[in-house]
């Protein structure tokens, strides 16, 4: 045989097999790209586990006989510390379904040591560090020949409808769930059970799966099946946005600013669940992103023996997607600790600086060479000088923070090491000296100890008209710790945004001092747009926004954004 010939073979094999792949097999889905993530259709049955994403979902490995899910002691701890609210995870950079019309759902739990969940979310839960707001999700709990349903639906997340159901229990147990008519009908092993009203959990169109067990399980088998309707299966962690857009913020300093990252606060649950805002931290109007939450003690280490990096992993892993840079937020914190450290803190805090430098060595280790910067100390003072409230100041004094910034250079000696403070930016009203001056006190003691400090980070918040800054006065302090020999990062800014205009020259003024002060390396926003970082919060059992971010709700620019990027092209 010639070459040619070969060729020719080759290709009508080729054809032949991709004609099988795609068209010939009826159960199989059909991949196409759509929004640049990966989308297949179902036709039949799609196995979600076997070709599913999971790896991110916190507390489950990938084993050979399906999903091994443990407890990870996900919980949000009230503020006072009187009780934790569970905050079972949620499978959200990997994978989900659209659906539209009749379907089913089908899972096979089995090993089960205590009760097992499977949660189907119509939309994803809104998960702040004390607060949790689930609003539209079906919950079918397995326990001893018992599923229990609990349907939540409803603008306040009210319980809609809960239902416990009998069956005879066996080593494995499969329970589907198949919506149709207004309903949601359950069958465990085959056997129909009864129904519940769907109370409108799927008119999103959307579902997000979670699990959650109290010890252990294993999913072994989890199935869409299509009737009717139509499913799709999206795997959230394939999203890759190659648009880019010239005018983005970081587009333009990378252009006239060499050397100044432009960055924000990111948390998964908007990343993966709307378009807009992945498209805009993916095109290049951000080219660093600080980890609003995920890395918090409260979710990275929520049992004293348990870390969990799901969330922070999924967003190395967009960031490096997209060539971001990550800022670790936040190691030491008084705020968003777990109710164990809290109690050891009360009951032993002679433990507090071997936990302390563990926490740090482990997340630290974790993610050597991934983090530009981390925020080693977070919020160390109150209002005028350190806070004597601190868990951490309680056990330690004021040499944790010494303790906290050697454990961190040792653990990663590449990552630029920040402390990071609220109200330190002197506003026009309150320069609020007193905070200042014990603040460059405290910076001098430990620059006197060579602690290795490599800068301030200003967090910003601007929240009401006494807050807003002097350009001026912020230049001068920036200067005033570049005479240190410390770096700055505009840390957290966002800015009560009540009247528009004012508040775009703010974000402005406070953009062009960094650009100006040379030691100034970032600037960085809490948050994308109204309803991000610090703009959302549950109050009454409703989810309440701000508009004090540059963008609005539905990630249009708002004067502020259109502001910045007048700044940064002078
Ligand atoms: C905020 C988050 O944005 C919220 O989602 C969370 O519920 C509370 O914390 N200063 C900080 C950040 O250092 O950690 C805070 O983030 C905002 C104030």
């Amino acid at each position: 045989m010639n070459r040619k010939k070969i060729t020719y073979l080759c290709l009508i094999l080729f054809s032949l097999v991709a004609f099988v792949l795609l068209i010939a097999l009826p159960n199989k889905e059909r991949a196409s790209s759509s929004r640049n993530q990966n989308v297949a259709q179902v036709t039949g049955t799609a196995d979600l586990l076997r070709d599913g994403q999971w790896s991110f979902l916190p507390g489950a490995t990938k084993v050979p006989g399906g999903l091994r899910v443990a407890n990870v002691g996900l919980a949000l701890v009230h503020p006072n510390g009187s009780f934790a609210e569970d905050n079972p995870p949620v499978n959200l950079y990997g994978t989900r379904l659209a659906v539209d019309g009749d379907f089913a759902i089908s899972a096979t739990l089995g090993e089960q040591r205590g009760e097992g969940s499977v949660t189907l979310y119509g939309r994803v839960p809104v998960v702040l560090d004390e607060q949790r707001y689930e609003d539209q999700s079906v919950r079918m709990t397995m326990r001893q020949g018992s599923l229990h349903v609990q349907v939540t639906s409803g603008q306040d997340g009210a319980l809609a409808t809960k239902k416990t159901f009998i069956f005879s229990s066996k080593s494995r147990n499969q329970v589907t769930l198949v919506r149709s008519g207004g309903l949601l009908a359950f069958s465990v092993n085959g056997q129909k059970l009864g129904s519940v009203p769907e109370h409108d959990v799927f008119a999103s169109k959307q579902l997000w799966f979670g699990f959650e067990a109290a010890e252990s399980m294993l999913v072994s088998d989890l199935r869409a099946i299509e009737l009717g309707g139509t499913i799709q299966v999206i795997d959230a962690s394939s999203l890759r946005i190659s648009e880019q857009n010239p005018h983005g913020l970081q587009r333009l300093a990378d252009t006239r600013h060499s050397g100044l990252t432009v960055g924000t606060a990111v948390s998964l649950e908007p990343l993966v669940s709307d378009a807009a805002y992945s498209q805009l931290l993916g095109s290049g109007w951000f080219g660093a992103i600080t980890t609003e939450n995920a890395l918090k003690a409260v979710t990275v280490h929520p049992l004293p023996n348990v870390y969990n990096f799901a969330g922070g992993d999924a967003l190395v892993d967009f960031a490096k997607r997209h060539s971001l840079k990550v800022h670790g937020h936040a190691l030491v914190f008084g705020e968003a600790n777990p109710l164990w450290m809290r109690t050891l803190a009360k009951d032993r805090p002679e433990q507090l600086e071997a936990v302390m430098t563990e926490h740090i060595t482990t997340v630290m280790t974790h993610y050597r060479g991934q983090m530009a910067s981390w925020d080693v100390v977070n919020e160390s003072f109150g209002e005028h000088d350190l806070n004597r409230k601190n868990i951490w100041y309680q056990a330690m004094g004021e040499a944790y923070i010494a303790k906290a910034f050697r454990a961190a250079r040792q653990a990663d000696p590449n990552a630029r090491l920040f402390i990071n403070e609220y109200g330190l930016e002197g506003s026009a009203t309150d320069a609020n000296e007193e905070k200042w001056e014990n603040f460059l006190a405290m910076l001098d003691r430990q620059h006197a100890l060579g602690v290795p400090i490599d800068g301030v980070g200003l967090q910003m918040h601007i929240d009401t008209p006494d807050d807003l800054v002097d350009p001026y006065m912020l230049r001068s302090r920036i200067r005033q710790l570049a005479d240190r020999g410390l770096l700055v990062r505009i840390s957290e800014m966002d800015v009560y945004g009540d009247n528009e205009r004012l508040q775009a020259r703010q974000f402005a003024d406070v953009l062009r001092a960094c650009i100006e002060e040379e030691n100034c390396v970032e600037f960085a926003t809490w948050g994308v747009g109204e309803g991000n970082g610090a703009t959302a919060w549950v109050a009454d059992g409703q989810l309440h926004t701000a508009p004090n971010l540059p963008f609005d709700a539905g990630m249009h620019a708002r004067a502020a954004a259109e502001a910045m990027q007048r700044a940064l092209t002078p």
